[in-house]
């Protein structure tokens, strides 16, 4: 067990209450601060802004160990205060780090010797540019550590408390000591190395794993032209240890709050640099074509897809989250809405809100199918491995299943009557389906 310490963070969204929670169950006292006075008043009421698992029992069973605030003097005489704030990309693809300089203008003055430690995704060089500020503030008892997060959003609490490795990055070694110190209880590897190599182990290992996602994506589209199946592939692959099993899931394209900005964010540092990183290039462009290629696997099955009736299921950029940041859901209605489709969906947590004009949101899947034309599984949902039922293919005008994540036996799927594609797998022939006539085009006055 860690010694207990006393912790201040910078921001009550995902990373934030994750990280505090996360410290508190460890034994420390924690501090959250926000800007926001409907966020302290809601967590200060047991209230959570979104979905994580295992986060509300982690809040509530330390909540003895956390204080919400609004008031950044609170954290005066914290050991450590953790920057846990949104680093947008800006127009020009560079990370935004307002709001890291609006924490830092708002850090107490304190005549002990106080650490701030870089939580958020950050491009390198940011800890040179805060030492820089922190000294022209006079601040020169804020030591600064860059200690970045490795936490995939529905399994965030799980991967805090066990780590493959905690990467911690400082200028000077006390304070990477002290940090290191706070991780106590934890077994996990340490990796104790320079502030700008922390920044870039955070961005490599994101770009690495978009790198695979991208590559087993276009294997997949290869396994299409040429009769393979990217499953089968994928498990030939993982089996070699020095490849390994994760991240080579075909798909229809990573999303989320962190890959898609991160990679920006990586591409836009290197050019700054002067360096043009082509592999990365590559890497989003392939991400961005693959969200695409359903409407292609729609349109040999239906022809136009004007007026045809399409149920998107799941709306989360991936299973067991709310979170619909850059999720192809977004980029499918979207194309699908313009090709004249009328798009119904359905998600058991996503709230699209006014993310999807133009799309209607039903509560079961049944509902969202009910007439459809087809169903495509967008998030690799518990609830859709069923899919492939009676009642579904009754309900549906006609049985096609688009599975953008593999998730149904394609074998199953057909013997229940289904014309089913998935990504990088045979495809079914297409005459198993019964044709409908286009929909009379509208005279309007
Ligand atoms: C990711 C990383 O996994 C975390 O280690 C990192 O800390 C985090 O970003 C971050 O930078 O904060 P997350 O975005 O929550 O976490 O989600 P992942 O589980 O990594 O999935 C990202 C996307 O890749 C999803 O859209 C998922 O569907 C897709 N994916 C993942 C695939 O298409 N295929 C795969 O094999 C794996």
């Amino acid at each position: 067990m860690a010694e207990s310490r006393t912790i201040g963070v910078f921001g009550a969204g995902w990373v934030g209450l994750v990280t505090g929670g996360c410290f508190a169950e460890l034994g420390h006292r924690v501090i959250v601060r926000d800007v926001m006075p409907e966020r302290i008043e809601a967590l200060r009421a047991g209230e959570l802004p979104f979905h994580e698992p295992d986060l509300p029992e982690v809040l509530e069973r330390n909540r003895e160990r956390i204080t919400y605030t609004l008031d950044a003097g609170d954290l005066v005489g914290a050991d450590a205060i953790f920057v846990c704030v949104q680093t947008p990309p800006t127009y020009s693809g560079d990370a935004d780090l307002s709001f890291v300089w609006s924490a830092l203008d708002d850090l107490p003055a304190s005549d002990e010797r106080q650490i701030l430690v870089m939580k958020s995704t950050v491009p390198v060089g940011t800890g040179d540019k805060v030492r820089a500020a922190l000294e022209g503030r006079g601040l020169s008892n804020v030591g600064y550590v860059s200690n970045p997060e490795f936490l995939a959003e529905g399994r965030a609490v799980r991967d805090f408390l066990n780590p493959d490795r905690i990467v911690v990055g400082a200028f000077a070694e006390e304070d990477g000591a002290a940090v290191e110190a706070l991780y106590g209880g934890i077994e996990a590897p340490v990796v104790r190395t320079d502030v700008a190599s922390a920044e870039m182990i955070k961005l490599a290992a994101n770009a690495f794993l978009m790198t695979r996602i991208s590559f087993i994506n276009e294997i997949a589209n290869v396994c299409e032209a040429v009769g393979a199946d990217v499953v089968e592939v994928a498990k030939g692959i993982g089996l070699d240890h020095r490849l390994g099993p994760h991240f080579l899931r075909a798909g229809i394209g990573y999303g989320g709050s962190c890959f898609p900005k991160d990679s920006l964010a990586l591409k836009q540092l290197a050019s700054n640099s002067g360096y043009h990183f082509q592999l990365l290039a590559a890497v989003i462009e392939v991400n961005e074509l693959q969200k695409r290629r359903v409407i292609q696997k729609l349109q040999k099955h239906l022809g136009k897809l004007r007026g045809k009736k399409i149920a998107l299921l799941g709306l989360a950029f991936k299973a067991g989250t709310d979170d619909m940041r850059e999720a192809p859901s977004l980029v499918l209605a979207s194309r699908l809405l313009a090709e004249g489709a009328e798009v119904r969906a359905w998600d058991p947590v996503a709230r699209p809100g006014k993310l999807i004009k133009g799309a209607v949101l039903h509560a079961t899947v049944l509902e969202a199918v009910r007439d459809a034309d087809a169903a495509v599984i967008v998030t690799e949902w518990d609830e859709l491995r069923g899919l492939a039922s009676k009642d579904v293919r009754d309900a549906m005008a006609r049985p096609l299943i688009i599975d953008g994540r593999n998730l149904l036996d394609p074998a199953a799927a057909r013997a229940a009557g289904f014309a089913y594609e998935g990504i990088g797998r045979p495809s079914s022939p297409f005459e198993g389906l019964p044709q409908t006539a286009e929909p009379e085009a509208k005279v309007s006055n």
